[in-house]
């Protein structure tokens, strides 16, 4: 880690501009920050992460009017969901400029793109005055980051220096939405939904957790495909309301410490062996903005395993839905 001489902000601007990486916060989660026009430093950021090189990176810009230093064919959709809802979390996958390096695409032929809405992190886009390349700040497949003291627990060495901005109020990663095609798709779910989107826009939006195998073109990378992404590094199990005690049977676990999220509180039963019982809230806002929290807390617990209840099955638990889907231990 480098001394504090100047400000925070002018100290994480001067360190972009030297190629370094800088943890940034965001509404969504933290990212790791680098200067998007340096080969190096994006080298670096890859590296630093363990991240795959097929894995492309969001480009963060701090106005609408960037788009064009990094996209081109900009449809109409993408200025119409700018003007709505950036700053924001929302991502969108346009056409990429000749100039976008392709290892940021990660050789493919568009670029995402996205303005977050923090106060820190968007006057250091504007003092920086270009892009920057940030993944979330976790080392690649696990946990995002969403307060300064996660990044810290698991890339201290690998940044340069932490932009503390406190903890980030949305707490899961942003929509992507692609706009290459007539039709809108979204490829991850996050907070702003395709019910949202598609009143916007006046059109519908498909979501591609949604479409069937063979509607689904063979190249599109879709965001956390690998078979654990979002995970904690312990067993994640999830249980239905009230079947909690019969998980345990089930899956065999009475001599293995678990640490719990439910909905409900902690049950009576003293031959169940918890660690940590954690009563989560309804609102699926809420939830959200705790979830990664509560799984890094767990993470460091004695604990052996984490039980997580089952959603709610309605549409605004979808994002997180998808996150505890990808978390889980498969059982073979
Ligand atoms: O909320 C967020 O989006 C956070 C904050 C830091 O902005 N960033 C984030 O970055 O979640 P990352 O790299 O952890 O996830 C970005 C996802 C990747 O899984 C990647 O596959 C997808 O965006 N992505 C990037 N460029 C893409 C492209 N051209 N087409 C499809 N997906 C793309
Ligand atoms: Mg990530």
């Amino acid at each position: 880690m480098t001394e504090i001489t100047l400000n925070p902000l002018e100290h994480a601007t001067q360190l972009l501009k030297q190629g370094k990486l800088v943890a940034i916060p965001t509404e969504t989660v933290y990212g790791l920050a680098a200067d998007a026009c340096n080969p190096k430093a994006i080298e670096a950021l890859y590296a630093a992460k363990n991240r795959p090189s097929y894995n492309p990176l969001i480009i963060h810009i701090a106005d609408p009017e960037w788009m064009h230093q990094w996209a081109v064919e900009i449809p109409t959709q993408a200025w119409v969901l700018a003007k709505a809802l950036w700053p924001g979390p929302l991502t969108l996958i346009l056409k990429r400029h000749p100039k976008v390096s392709k290892r940021i695409t990660a050789g493919q032929e568009s670029v995402a793109l996205r303005i977050p809405n923090h106060p820190l992190t968007l006057a250091l886009l504007q003092q920086f005055n270009r892009g920057i390349v940030a993944p979330s700040a976790n080392p690649s497949g696990r946990i995002s980051p969403t307060t300064a003291e996660h990044v810290r627990l698991h890339l201290k060495h690998r940044v340069d220096y932490i932009l503390e901005g406190g903890p980030c109020s949305i707490g899961i990663e942003s929509t992507i939405l692609s706009l290459l095609d007539k039709q809108p798709m979204i490829l991850r779910e996050g907070a702003i939904s395709a019910t949202e989107i598609s009143m916007i826009l006046g059109c519908p939006v498909m979501s591609h957790s949604q479409i069937t195998d063979s509607q689904k073109k063979p190249l599109i990378p879709v965001p956390g495909s690998d078979t654990t992404h979002y995970a904690p590094l312990k067993p994640l199990y999830l249980f239905k309301k009230n079947e909690f005690e019969q998980t345990i049977k089930k899956l065999n676990l009475y001599d293995q410490k678990c640490d719990v999220l439910s909905f409900d509180p902690k049950p009576l039963n003293p031959l169940l062996n918890i660690q940590q019982w954690l009563q989560m809230p309804s609102d699926p806002k809420v939830y959200a903005q705790q979830l990664y929290n509560h799984l890094h807390q767990f993470d460091q617990s004695p604990s052996h395993c984490i039980l997580v209840e089952s959603l709610p099955t309605t549409g605004q638990w979808q994002a997180i839905q998808d996150r505890l889907q990808r978390a889980q231990t498969y059982l073979s």
